[in-house]
């Protein structure tokens, strides 16, 4: 069984998985190993005489836009929903979120850190939360996690705050003050219905299930922020890590977070505020006065829009191809710029990356970046 994978054996999967990328798109090129090697050259060589440096498409973007824009004042990279099942690395799931390490391992220069956004697991259980520890312990950045429903509602996070410590803290990185929230708590739904942990795990895992109650951050939480933001500047850039959006974006999907407008109210104060958030698996963009939103992809499959309609400032995504298990999935990066603001992009592994700028939200515009 792949669950108790020693690192060894990790690594020699994703040395697999860079031999196999590569075979991959030696076929798709139908050429042989020199062949392929001399085209990718040739891109790079076309690349660095437009001023962009990689032959990697998700470095390509970030590294164009600097040429026109300042510096960002620093860089960090996200995965999330990886949904890893205890199948180990016989599921897709597994082969994705090697993906993503292998992703995160081959960006130059390294992220400061690497945040990832929640739901780890599937269904909350000990051997999957271990299998993704031992697969995301590969990134070489340092890692922030946050917690999401599938990783929590089995045994109500007891697993999960013993691996990875507590689901709520905030730092500061050059100059930037971070928080990271659990915002899936939910109200008892369980012990008066007398569900068992796994009906519980269930019920909350089901994207329609009304039987559950709705997302919150709770008071108890809220009074935790409030303190914490107490002691922080007004003009000290605020980045909030959240799993669900902290706005009401659709109910029955729980795309949703109950008190959110208190937990804006507690932000509105900070001159430049942004959340970024996973969940929703999805290109995903709002904003409310001073509090940008940025969701991510999955790394495991992609939601659908919800039917309620997209924020305005959403960048809208072509439906994922059905026959390609990878479209519309990938991971990301944030760049900070020099005044705390951040330029998110979106590198979707079958399609051209996405950045959303910070640029485009203040002016109005739909962001996107250029495609390549
Ligand atoms: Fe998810
Ligand atoms: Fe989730």
């Amino acid at each position: 069984m792949a669950v108790n994978m020693t690192r060894k054996e990790i690594e020699r999967a994703l040395r697999e998985r860079d031999d196999r990328s590569e075979r991959l798109l030696r076929s798709l090129n139908n050429c042989d190993r020199r062949t392929f090697l001399k085209v990718s050259g040739y891109f790079a060589g076309m690349a660095a005489t437009a001023g962009i440096l990689q032959p990697h498409s998700f470095q390509l973007v970030n590294v164009a836009h600097a040429a026109t824009d300042s510096k960002p004042l620093f860089r960090f990279a996200y995965v999330s929903d990886t949904h890893l099942f205890s199948r180990g690395m016989d599921h897709r799931f597994a082969e994705a979120c090697l993906k993503a390490v292998a992703d995160m391992n081959a960006l130059d220069p390294q992220p400061d850190f690497v945040f990832f956004g929640g739901d780890l697991a599937q269904l909350g259980r000990p051997d999957e939360l271990e299998l993704g520890q031992q697969i995301i312990g590969e990134i070489k950045a340092p890692l922030k996690m946050i917690v999401g429903e599938h990783d929590w509602y089995l045994d109500l996070g007891e697993k999960w705050r013993e691996m990875f410590g507590p689901d709520r803290y905030s730092f500061d990185h050059k100059g930037v003050h971070f928080v990271a929230l659990n915002s899936v708590v939910e109200k008892d739904f369980w012990t008066a219905n007398g569900y068992t942990p796994e009906e519980r795990m269930n019920i909350v895992a089901g994207l329609d299930d009304s039987r559950q109650s709705p997302f919150e951050v709770g008071d108890e939480q809220r009074d935790w922020l409030a303190s914490d933001l107490e002691k922080v500047d007004k003009k000290t850039p605020i980045i909030v890590f959240s799993h669900s959006p902290l706005y009401k974006y659709y109910k029955s999907w729980n795309f949703w977070t109950d008190d959110a407008e208190k937990v804006q109210e507690l932000l509105f104060p900070f001159e430049t505020v942004t959340v970024i958030h996973g969940h929703t698996h999805q290109l995903l963009t709002n904003r409310i006065r001073n509090i940008s939103f940025h969701g991510l992809l999955s790394t495991a499959w992609p939601w659908p829009y919800a039917p309620s309609g997209l924020p305005e400032l959403t960048l809208q995504m072509d439906r994922a191809d059905p026959f390609n298990e990878f479209d519309a999935c990938g991971d990301g990066r944030v760049d900070v710029l020099a005044g705390g603001q951040v330029d998110k992009t979106y590198n979707l592994w079958t399609r051209n990356p996405r950045t959303v700028k910070y640029a485009d939200l203040e002016a109005g515009i739909k962001g996107g970046g250029p495609s390549y």
